[in-house]
């Protein structure tokens, strides 16, 4: 038993006040077999063998981290230094890093991969969806799926991250490696298909083509969508019913009518606009809305180079006008949503005991203290995590 929680935020509104983070003061959880047992008012606790004392802090389900990119090899800290002094952001720089992860070895991506998972942990997130995209060959996109995968089960076959230099001028050719020998190697190893979609990557057409292709063979589909400009992506992600449009920072009307009306969640990634110093997406006008909002990191070595979903809490709420209340739901179990999963992120009977105990009493202040490393312990099946797969 997990005793002395100053506040639990269980993640139902089942539970505790009533409010969509159903909060509890003065709790106690209760795990059996890494699962949630219990929660409820310490005082009402049922008896358990043994007693782990919270000490007043505040415990939150674990993190889910909906959106990454960590298979990759090389550093791009000068484009971001270049950025920092005017540049503009370029998803051309997609192809540098494609080609220093098809020059590494497996054992090289594999390290930077577990370190990066390793790194997440340590800052509460327990559950994680992994990218393939910097590979672009059949070879190198099968490999980091497969190296995903030892972490992961949400793994998604991103392809169509960018054409690779050698398809220069061919966009067909491209897609046709991708909906064809590409997905043969990547079904295996993948249970999502995502398409950057986008001016300087895939038009509207090539997206849906690619992502079809994958439904078809049992994946399921999501998005990167109306980052860098206004364009289909979001029309395109309810058309197919995918589970999440991300990014969603330029959006008509109509994209938010189509967010609203439709069963995809709108994953918000503001650190990329910390990153690439944008204007942040409309947070507010979503939640208000009526649209599902996830957080996610989006980590990765171009656009934004975080791992922390904390950092990504803060700026959401400081930059993108949510509440810490909002911020940390859309961040657990906005994230879940966005995965499709109903298991985590929610600190609810029969759920995995995945938590993160806060050096905090509320989780207020992952936003009012940024940059401060609260995450105390982040506990993977009810108990403090030291194996490195996530969720
Ligand atoms: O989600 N938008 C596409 N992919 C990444 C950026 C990748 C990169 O610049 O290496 C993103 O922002
Ligand atoms: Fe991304």
């Amino acid at each position: 038993m997990l005793d002395g929680i100053g506040l639990l935020a269980t993640g139902s509104a089942e539970y505790g006040d009533g409010s969509p983070l159903g909060e509890i003061a003065d709790a106690a959880l209760v795990a059996d077999d890494g699962r949630v047992a219990w929660v409820g008012p310490r005082q009402q606790a049922p008896a358990a063998d043994t007693r782990v004392d919270a000490g007043g802090r505040c415990v939150l389900p674990g993190f889910v981290d909906s959106h990454s990119h960590l298979v990759f090899a090389g550093d791009r800290s000068a484009e971001f230094d270049a950025r920092m002094a005017g540049r503009p952001y370029e998803a051309g720089g997609i192809r540098t890093t494609v080609a220093a992860t098809r020059a590494a070895s497996d054992e090289e991506l594999a390290a930077n991969l577990t370190r990066l998972v390793a790194e997440m942990r340590r800052q509460g997130t327990t559950t994680v969806e992994i990218k393939s995209g910097y590979g672009l060959t059949v070879r190198d996109e099968a490999r980091a799926l497969a190296l995903a995968k030892q972490h992961t089960d949400e793994t998604t076959f991103l392809g169509a991250h960018v054409v690779p230099a050698e398809y220069a001028g061919d966009m067909p050719g491209y897609v046709e490696l991708v909906t064809g020998e590409m997905l043969d190697a990547c079904v295996p190893h993948a249970r999502w298909i995502d398409v950057f979609c986008e001016r300087a990557a895939f038009d509207a057409d090539a997206a849906r083509t690619i992502l079809t292709a994958g439904m078809a063979r049992g994946l399921q589909a999501r998005i990167h969508a109306n980052q860098l400009g206004p364009g289909l992506g979001v029309q395109l992600a309810g058309e197919l019913g995918a589970a999440s449009a991300d990014h969603c920072t330029y959006l008509s009307d109509a994209d938010v009518d189509v967010l609203a009306s439709s069963e995809t969640v709108a994953t918000l990634l503001p650190g990329v606009e910390f990153s690439t110093r944008s204007p942040y997406p409309d947070a507010r006008r979503l939640l208000d809305s009526g649209v599902t909002v996830a957080l996610a990191t989006d980590c990765n070595p171009g656009s934004c180079f975080t791992s922390s979903m904390p950092f990504c809490i803060a700026l959401a709420v400081r930059e993108m006008r949510m509440t810490p209340a909002e911020a940390v739901w859309s961040a657990t179990v906005g994230g879940a949503t966005a995965l499709r999963r109903t298991d985590v992120g929610r600190l609810i009977p029969g759920a995995p005991a995945d938590l993160v105990v806060l050096d905090a009493p509320s989780y207020v202040h992952l936003a009012y203290r940024p940059g401060v490393p609260l995450v105390a312990q982040a506990w993977q099946a009810g108990r403090p995590a030291s194996t490195p797969r996530l969720r």
